[in-house]
């Protein structure tokens, strides 16, 4: 069996070009999308997601903000300007880079944006809105691989799903999210005793785990889904995902690849979830 690829970028692409219109909408009202973006410290990679997340609001309308602070700053620093974007009618959108130094206190950062302009859905108030299936933002991760779920007509209701990787950013939110859909859902993660005996009986399998080609062949069902949220930079420089896809993609019936697959639409949601938090505040002005 040689399964089909969810191709990411194209999806991404369409969510994107279906953005663009609304922002360029609620331009004409007014209302320009405007989302802060936060970077503290000189994380390579964070500096790269931060740019293509920028990247990507310019293209589709929506202007960016970038704040950048070294590693050493004070972290009362950082609340002040939460504090002063908040207070901007101007800015819809507030998104922290994780992770952060470890001198800050990550929950109080978090919690200390707004929970209009928490367009991550990391605010504690958006965790607990959406573990009680209410109307909130979700986490872009988990909510592009439910947009893939979508687009591919995969019947959730009913569903067994393995999540592997239990953190904040993806794993909870995503069980979160596929419980709300009426899937039965499986965590597992690295104290998980046998984690192959719960990932064969899946009719899909998100990986969340950071390790390059965790998911083997033998552990995934004939004919599953396997979506794979990894990005893992091998030492040749080439980025692979959590899943050996190569031979995954012999035995499962639906893939996702690394790159091209669920990294774009993490950014498509980011985008989404700002021109959402634009288009309330639009509403309540009767703009
Ligand atoms: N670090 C890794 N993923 C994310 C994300 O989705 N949002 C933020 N703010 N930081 C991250």
């Amino acid at each position: 069996m040689s399964a089909s690829v969810i191709d990411g970028n194209a999806l991404a692409a369409r969510v994107r070009g279906e953005l663009a219109v609304r922002a360029t909408a609620l331009a004409a009202r007014g209302v320009q999308p405007c989302l802060a973006v936060i970077l503290v410290g000189n994380d390579p990679a964070s500096a790269v997601y931060v740019r293509n997340k920028m990247a990507a609001c310019e293209k589709a309308g929506i202007r960016s903000l970038k704040l950048e602070y070294p590693g050493d700053i004070d972290p009362v620093v950082v609340m002040a300007k939460l504090a002063e974007l908040n207070a901007d009618a101007s800015v819809h959108g507030i998104l922290v880079q994780l992770p952060l130094p470890s001198r800050f206190d990550e929950g109080a950062v978090l919690e200390a944006i707004s929970v209009a302009k928490d367009v991550d859905g990391f605010h504690a108030e958006n965790v607990g809105r959406l573990s009680q299936g209410q109307d909130a933002f979700s986490p872009c991760t988990p909510h592009g691989v439910m947009k893939m779920f979508e687009a591919a007509q995969l019947r959730l209701a009913g569903a067994e799903v393995v999540v592997i990787g239990r953190s904040n950013i993806v794993g909870k939110p995503m069980a979160m999210l596929l419980i709300n859909a009426g899937a039965t859902v499986t965590i597992c993660h690295s104290r998980t005793r046998d984690l192959a005996f719960h990932t064969r009986r899946a009719d899909i399998v998100v990986a969340a785990v950071g390790k390059p080609r965790f998911l083997t062949a033998d552990m995934v069902k004939p004919g599953a889904a396997v979506i794979d949220v990894g990005i893992n930079r091998l030492p040749d420089g080439k980025l692979c995902g959590d899943v050996d896809f190569a031979a995954v993609s012999e035995v499962a019936g639906l893939i996702t690849p690394v790159p091209g697959g669920v990294g774009p639409m993490t950014i498509a949601m980011l985008l989404e979830n700002t021109v959402i938090a634009a288009e309330r505040v639009a509403r309540e002005a009767g703009q």
